[in-house]
């Protein structure tokens, strides 16, 4: 029997053609509440990695994608090493993620700027529903992985986040994760 073309080892991706993108300290202006604190951090940390298995072209209707999300763990300031986060391109799409390894925590946001957060941990599964802004936020010492599988149509909208944020931040108060609204 044949092998399928990418495996996942150890919650890495394996295989020919995958995605892989790389997000440092250098590439997040504006996108922690500490600028200055995020400024003065060596810009070429690697904040998070993708991987990704787009088998099908980008905005195929009834496609899927496939990855995995390492995020390192740190903080900028008070504030978690965290995802860019975006609301989908075409905006009624939804996406599941599910924990793999690690602590954290996903913010998700909704059209109305109400702002809610979920745990993540291994085994952890998060529908994301449509219109939903979604990032996440490494709580703990040790890596976080976790995987997302989305339509191959659903595209990212970071310019409504870089704009106007999300309404709420999560950051470490006296050595806890706190939502606070901003
Ligand atoms: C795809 C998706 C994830 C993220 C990844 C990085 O729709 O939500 O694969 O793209 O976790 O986060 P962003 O894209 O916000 O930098
Ligand atoms: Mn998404």
């Amino acid at each position: 029997m044949k092998t399928t073309a990418i495996q996942i080892i150890k919650n890495s991706l394996q295989g020919e053609a995958l995605l892989k993108k790389n997000t440092c300290i250098g590439d997040l202006k504006n996108v922690f509440v500490d600028e200055a604190a995020r400024i003065a951090l060596p810009q070429e940390r690697i904040v998070y990695e993708v991987e990704a298995y787009l088998p099908v072209k980008e905005g195929t209707e009834g496609g899927l994608f496939w990855g995995i999300t390492k995020l390192y763990p740190g903080k900028v300031g008070n504030e978690y090493h965290m995802t860019r986060g975006h609301f989908h391109a075409q905006s009624d799409r939804a996406e599941y993620y599910w924990g793999l390894e690690g602590d954290g925590v996903l913010i998700l946001m909704d059209r109305k700027r109400y702002t809610w957060v979920e745990e993540m941990k291994p085994g952890s599964l998060h529908y994301i529903p449509a219109h939903t802004a979604h990032r996440v936020a490494n709580t703990g010492n040790t890596m976080l992985s976790f995987a997302a599988c989305w339509p191959a149509d659903a595209g990212h909208d970071y310019e409504e986040i870089a704009k106007n944020g999300f309404s709420a931040r999560l950051l470490d108060t006296e050595g806890s994760p706190k939502l606070k609204s901003v």
